[in-house]
């Protein structure tokens, strides 16, 4: 699978079989999220693999139903990892703080796209979930003051084996010319 076969075959699952997925393979899910690039190589960035029976329920109190009938589908993941964001270097912050940009949420971003597409080529589907009770999640996992919850990502194989077609904006509407809103017109030579 070649890197652009692997970014449309990655895609959020909410149907999941209960076959176990390997720590072996959270872990390297998670040594390739290291990878990801970050602001001044400040590497904001923790995970929490959650795979075992307990921890899993204490995931669910934290995620299924925070907003009523959202999300309740984690309950079949067999695994998930929790993504948090602590503090950047000095020298990032400093960065950042130029142009009143907080680079960590980038970087996260960042790692967490390494994160699912790894999991896509270890054959993983996987799902981020934004919508979680942090305050929760926490308590429950001995998270420290430090740090934020930014996104718990669930990992297990899916039902119905994908890609289902992509929902996204048409190019044209995210793309200029050298010029914003400048349009971009596809050439009949054009790849
Ligand atoms: C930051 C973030 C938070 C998300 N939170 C949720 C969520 O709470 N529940 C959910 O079902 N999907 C969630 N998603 C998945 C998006 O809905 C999904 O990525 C988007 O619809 C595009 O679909 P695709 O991932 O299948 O390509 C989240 C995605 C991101 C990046």
């Amino acid at each position: 699978m070649n890197f652009f076969e692997l970014i449309t075959r990655r895609e959020s699952c909410r149907s999941y079989l209960d076959t176990p997925v390997s720590r072996e393979k959270l872990v390297a899910c998670v040594e390739a999220a290291g990878l990801a690039p970050s602001a001044c190589n400040s590497q904001p960035w923790h995970f929490i693999i959650v795979d075992e029976a307990d921890a899993k329920k204490k995931l669910l109190e934290a995620t299924v139903d925070v907003i009523p009938g959202m999300n309740g589908f984690a309950a079949q993941a067999p695994a998930a990892i929790i993504v948090l964001e602590g503090k950047a270097t000095l020298l990032a912050r400093m960065g950042g703080s130029i142009n009143h940009q907080h680079y960590a949420h980038m970087d996260v971003g960042n790692a967490l796209a390494y994160l699912t597409l790894s999991a896509t080529e270890l054959g993983l589907d996987t799902c981020i979930l934004g919508i979680f009770n942090e305050n929760k999640l926490k308590a429950s996992f001995d998270i420290p003051e430090s740090f934020r919850v930014r996104a718990v990502v669930l990992f297990g194989y899916p039902k119905r084996p994908g890609p289902r077609k992509k929902s996204r904006k048409a190019l044209n509407e995210i793309l200029s010319l050298n010029g914003f809103g400048q349009p971009y017109e596809k050439e009949s030579g054009d790849a």
